[in-house]
């Protein structure tokens, strides 16, 4: 496949896995028409996918799920309750579309008794750098001084008898790019990168999430130097109220997670925990992550930076573009908004170039419509 339908094909996927989770999101929080939209453009860009694939199977594969979720999107729509099956095929194909990739075939509705399989999550180091993050400065200035240096000279941080990091706590709320951050202080580290979900590890069954945790904690190890990315660990290390009724599969995953970011000191493994919700995490786990950073919505120069990022490879006359406008206009929104943002204005612009038959660069028009027709999804958040 040449490089080029490659790039494609990843910015595609990345661009449908943000869609599916606004729309899997709106769907769980009963907005039905919203989720419809989303869904709607998750089919848009699985059509795309689809005529990109060129393995059959895929492609079929990929054109069913657009199919389900269409079909999915109607009821949501026509407001009848979700057919089970629908609504189960939603469900069980989320993320089939890639299929290399475990940590993201979760799913918060499936049953959680599951054994999984460590070695399936373990990446190279993502390609991804602080060049690819838009402002974020403070965050970024941040992470450079208390993670990425330490990590570089530790004799010289010995010498101050300063520790080096081991743990990273990332919070903030949807879509802000604490994720994306990870990625890039991994691929900024040239480390191994293991990333997995609250709901890859948890299990109803005694002793298994504690077994999947520490499985997790020895491919970390194996695979030094590596980054450990463990999303949503507040679900990890949910502080219940009293303390007192944690599920004995609870208490045991907890357990097991300090006792690991214990063992893990020392080694060529960090540790980056994400939530959306810091007050909910046990008090414990919370202090076992030396550093705690909030990773907060975008502020205007950010806003503008992180649009800048998601349309560098596409026809746009940058110079043409009022920035300081934009600025105004997407106040309040995320960094996953504005890169939904920026794919609608290309898809506008796209539009009129079929129909001209020539490039049609991406206006200040097509992005202010993209702006109006896109709601924050920071605006339910609060
Ligand atoms: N600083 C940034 N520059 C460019 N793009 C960004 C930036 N931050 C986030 N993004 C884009 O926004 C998308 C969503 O970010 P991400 O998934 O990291 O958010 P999150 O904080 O992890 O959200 P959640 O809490 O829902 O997991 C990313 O796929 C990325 O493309
Ligand atoms: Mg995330």
């Amino acid at each position: 496949m040449s490089l080029k339908r490659n790039a494609k094909k990843n910015h595609l996927e990345s661009e449908y896995k943000q869609y599916r989770k606004q729309a899997d999101r709106a769907r769980k929080r009963g907005h039905r028409q919203k989720a419809a939209r989303y869904y709607r453009e998750c089919v848009a860009v699985l059509e795309e996918l689809a005529a990109l694939e060129t393995n059959n199977k895929l492609k079929k594969k990929r054109l069913e799920l657009a199919e389900n979720l269409a079909s999915g999107a109607k009821q949501l729509e026509d407001g009848t309750p979700m057919s089970e099956s629908t609504d189960s095929s939603i469900n069980d194909s989320g993320d089939s579309q890639n299929d290399n990739s475990p940590a993201d075939s979760r799913d918060d509705d499936k049953d959680d008794d599951k054994e999984l399989d460590p070695s399936a999550f373990l990446k190279d180091p993502p390609d991804l750098t602080f060049a690819d993050v838009g402002g974020m400065t403070d965050l970024k200035e941040k992470l450079k001084d208390q993670v990425i240096d330490p990590l570089a000279r530790p004799d010289l941080y010995q010498e101050y008898d300063l520790g080096v990091v081991d743990g990273v706590l990332l919070y903030g709320p949807p879509g802000t790019g604490k994720t994306y951050i990870t990625k890039a202080l991994a691929g900024e580290l040239g480390y191994n990168f293991i990333e997995a979900q609250a709901s890859d590890i948890t299990s109803s069954l005694v002793g298994e999430a504690a077994d999947n945790m520490s499985d997790l904690f020895t491919v970390a190890r194996d695979n030094q130097p590596c980054l450990l990315f463990l999303d949503e660990i507040d679900a990890i290390a949910a502080e219940r109220e009293g303390g007192s009724n944690k599920t004995m599969s609870e208490s045991q995953m907890i357990s097991q997670f300090l006792t690991e970011m214990s063992d893990v000191k020392g080694e060529d493994v960090v540790v980056v925990g994400a939530t959306n919700l810091p007050d909910e995490i046990d008090g414990a786990a919370w202090r076992r992550f030396s550093e705690r950073i909030e990773v907060p919505p975008p502020d205007p120069p950010a806003r503008a930076a992180i649009l800048r990022i998601h349309l560098r490879n596409r026809p746009v006359l940058t110079e043409k573009i009022d920035w300081e406008n934009i600025k105004s206009q997407t106040e309040g929104y995320s960094a996953s908004d504005l890169e939904i943002i920026a794919s609608k204005a290309a898809r506008r612009a796209l539009k009129e170039a079929r129909t001209d038959d020539s490039i049609v660069p991406i206006s200040q028009e097509h992005i202010e419509s993209a702006i109006r027709d896109t709601e924050s999804s920071l605006k339910a958040w609060d």
